[in-house]
């Protein structure tokens, strides 16, 4: 690629952030995604920092605005009200728990880890921004290691929207289990504005909707909601993701010299419950029903996410220099050798810019240059040839779900771009 070339795709990246901007947050994309979602703002905060610091700030500064005074950051804040979006704010009927409109339940912690990347960034504010944060960064993972946290000290999911990989097929047992009797009579909105061969089954959205209606009832109360849960499955995301978080967030502890030892023993937990999410079989870290204790089977790619928790695998070394074989595009959410493998449909195989650049920045840190670097390249080539798609075809690079997405342009800003400071 020319470098007129990079240069050009950096100033389309800067625009999609620039036009997904709704004064002070942004959201993941126009009409699919209408509303302020917390792993995508953390993203765009990461995509911010290459050319707005303050604005970088700011992202994060929106989304913890919505934090619920039990901690909880929601997935979702309402806003301003958009009836292209469906459930919005009276389906989730989570009023008064936090200062804005919201969801009932909580998404991948990535926000410690950029902030962490915005504060190295920014020299003269940098101290003054994260003494500001850090407190609530430090109430949500709070939040998490009381109301998330399995018995064998994984993160589980009490939705599978809380592990932003939507319809992965990590949760298929679990959600068959459930029986949506009474969910009524509902309107989608996603599939007016994507295909439904890329969007989750009715199947799926009667399960999401009976999960969101039990939260409901039970006016989102942790300690009602976490007896008899009907669906928590223990999520290699979420667990790989937080226990970063948790480093990232002991760094910056010690760097405020602020008291770190309850995160310290955070990270102590987290790490000794990694080992619990390896397939007997297969050896690959993978998503775990709580209530039966199955193995989901699944080599996803949140299964490669250990070197981006600080944690060495020669197992699934392995298994990425396999997949990297296979295909000449990034890791796919699902494996191309699994029988459930559908290309287009959202986290069922598709490959995520995001997913890659979290394994990607882990591998690097942790010495694999070679690995990192496929990944990296792969990545790059996948939205310089196809755009800043939510997601795309892992084989023939097919754009998917909707376009313009903050989170594809915010990585490329932040890692793929030949730009980046670091390459
Ligand atoms: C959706 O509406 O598909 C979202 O992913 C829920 O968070």
């Amino acid at each position: 690629m020319t470098k007129n070339k990079w240069l050009e795709i950096d100033e389309k990246a800067r625009n999609v952030l620039l036009k997904n901007d709704r004064g002070g947050y942004t959201v993941p994309t126009p009409n699919l995604y209408p509303y302020q979602w917390n792993w995508d703002s953390a993203f765009a905060g990461w995509g911010f920092s290459t050319f707005d610091i303050e604005r970088a700030w700011q992202e994060l500064d929106t989304l913890f605005a919505g934090q619920w005074y039990n901690g909880m950051v929601p997935h979702i804040l309402f806003r301003r009200n958009d009836p292209d979006y469906f459930p919005g704010p009276e389906v989730w009927g989570a009023k008064g728990h936090g200062p804005i409109s919201s969801s009932g339940i909580s998404q991948p912690a990535v926000a410690a880890t950029f902030v962490r990347e915005i504060w190295e960034k920014d020299k003269s504010t940098g101290n003054v921004r994260l003494r500001k944060i850090f407190p609530k960064l430090l109430e949500w993972h709070r939040w998490f290691m009381k109301w998330r946290l399995s018995e064998k000290n994984t993160v589980f999911i009490s939705h599978p929207w809380e592990a932003g990989r939507d319809n992965s097929p990590d949760w298929d047992d679990a959600m068959e289990a459930i029986n949506p009797f009474d969910v009524g009579v509902y309107t989608r909105r996603d599939t007016s504005h994507v295909d439904s061969s890329m969007r989750p089954t009715k199947e799926d959205y009667d399960r999401y909707l009976w999960l969101v209606k039990r939260g409901r009832e039970l006016e989102w109360d942790e300690q009602l909601m976490s007896k008899n849960r009907p669906f928590e499955v223990a999520d290699p995301t979420m667990t790989f993701i937080l226990l970063r978080a948790c480093r990232d967030l002991l760094f910056m502890a010690e760097a405020l010299n602020f008291d770190s030892a309850e995160i310290s023993e955070w990270c102590t937990k987290l790490s000794d419950g990694i080992e619990t999410l390896r397939n007997p079989n297969g050896g690959f870290f993978n998503a775990i029903n709580c209530l039966t204790g199955a193995h989901s089977g699944n080599i996803t790619s949140a299964s490669f996410l250990n070197w981006y928790a600080g944690m060495h695998d020669e197992k699934t070394l392995e298994i990425l220099a396999k997949t990297l074989e296979e295909i000449n595009y990034p890791i796919p959410s699902l494996s191309i050798d699994s029988e459930k493998f559908d290309g287009m449909r959202y986290w069922r195989g598709p490959t995520w810019a995001i997913l890659n650049s979290l394994v990607g920045l882990g591998l690097a840190e942790m010495g694999y240059l070679a690995e990192a670097e496929i990944l990296r390249n792969s990545t790059q080539s996948l939205i310089a040839e196809h755009g800043f798609a939510e997601y795309f075809h892992p084989i023939n690079g097919t754009p998917g779900g909707g376009d313009s997405f903050t989170w594809t342009a915010a990585v490329w800003l932040a890692w793929a771009s030949p730009s980046n400071g670091e390459h």
